[in-house]
């Protein structure tokens, strides 16, 4: 039986190595992608999703335009990083238009997909998370009708990659966060930043895996030639308390979604998100005294497998 799917993306470099992880996975159909604000706008999300699919042969999978911004903060965007168009400002003349966008809503697919298939659905969240927190006010069942969630989001010590304390899809729509991590009571795993910075790849390994002669290879180093310069730079490590190693955040959720023998070390514990902090507003609460008296906890990912995941990577690109 195939692991069925659906992804939350905000199609920024790591996001799209996310998806093509997904793609080449054996054991997992992809129900659809639903598109966020995030790291650029939701129409260049739109676009380079498409991009994606397309470099992957795999633009059956239906693709929806979800909130084009956050519930209640401005827009924020992450173009320093991923580049202008979210996908390292190299663009294709000959990449597919938005007609081949779904006309359904992202938050009524995401609603639809997960009520045919209760029971069934992983969703990998890698974008700020309005999607979900609409979804779950149009449907306040729905986390009941989840078999996992899988995060890319928040943060353990309170290192930020965005604000002092606060992690980028965290920090763009905090009421988001914190509407989710309340109300999805399903098996819940968080990626968060200092994880996906500890749990890093060596550059060498970087290079080697890009290096094979492959459409799928020659489109990620495309992309990531700027994000790759930037993730280098000592500046930028030392800023966002970021490892000196190769890590796209995103790719640890989706990674561990799709095999979650990947996790070697965890711990559960219940979480919020501050929502008032003049320095650490967005950042993640993690309530070891269970003062919040949550029954919900969530797992905190910790150590992963990085030889299984090196071999996700490389099937990723073949
Ligand atoms: O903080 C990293 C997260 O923010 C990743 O999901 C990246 O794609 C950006 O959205
Ligand atoms: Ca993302």
């Amino acid at each position: 039986m195939k692991k069925k799917l659906i992804l939350d993306v905000d199609t920024g470099v790591d996001d799209a190595q996310a998806i093509m992880i997904a793609l080449a996975a054996p054991n997992v159909e992809i129900l659809g992608i639903t598109c966020s604000h995030g790291n650029t706008t939701l129409e260049n999300v739109l676009k380079n999703t498409l991009r994606v699919l397309k470099v992957c042969n795999r633009l059956d999978i239906p693709v929806y335009a979800g909130c084009s911004e956050p519930l209640l903060s401005n827009e924020r965007h992450a173009s320093y990083f991923h580049g202008k168009d979210g996908l390292g400002d190299v663009p294709d003349p000959d990449a597919p238009g938005l007609e081949l966008v779904q006309e359904k809503k992202g938050v009524q697919a995401l609603v639809e997909m997960i009520e045919q298939n209760q029971g069934e659905v992983t969703l990998v969240a890698t974008a700020p998370l309005t999607n979900l927190a609409v979804a779950v006010q149009l449907d306040p069942s729905l986390p009941k009708k989840l078999k996992a969630l899988y995060i890319m989001g928040g943060n353990i010590e309170s290192r930020g990659n965005t604000t002092i304390c606060g992690e980028f899809n965290f920090v763009v729509d905090t009421e988001a966060a914190y509407i989710v991590l309340e109300r999805y009571t399903c098996p819940t795993y968080i990626a968060s930043w200092e994880f996906t910075c500890r749990n890093s790849l060596p550059w060498s390994f970087h290079d080697e895996w890009l290096a094979v002669k492959t459409a799928k290879a020659a489109f990620i180093k495309n992309i990531s030639r700027l994000s790759s310069e930037k993730s280098k730079s000592a500046e930028y490590q030392k800023k966002n308390s970021a490892g000196k190693g190769f890590s796209a955040c995103d790719t640890y959720a989706l990674a561990a979604a799709v095999d979650d023998t990947l996790i070697t070390d965890s711990e559960e514990v219940a979480v919020t998100v501050e929502l008032q902090g003049a320095s650490t507003r967005g950042m993640m609460v993690l309530d070891y005294m269970e003062l919040l008296k949550k029954k919900h906890k969530a797992v905190i990912m910790k150590k992963v497998d990085l030889e299984k995941f090196k071999q996700m990577l490389r099937r990723a690109v073949m």
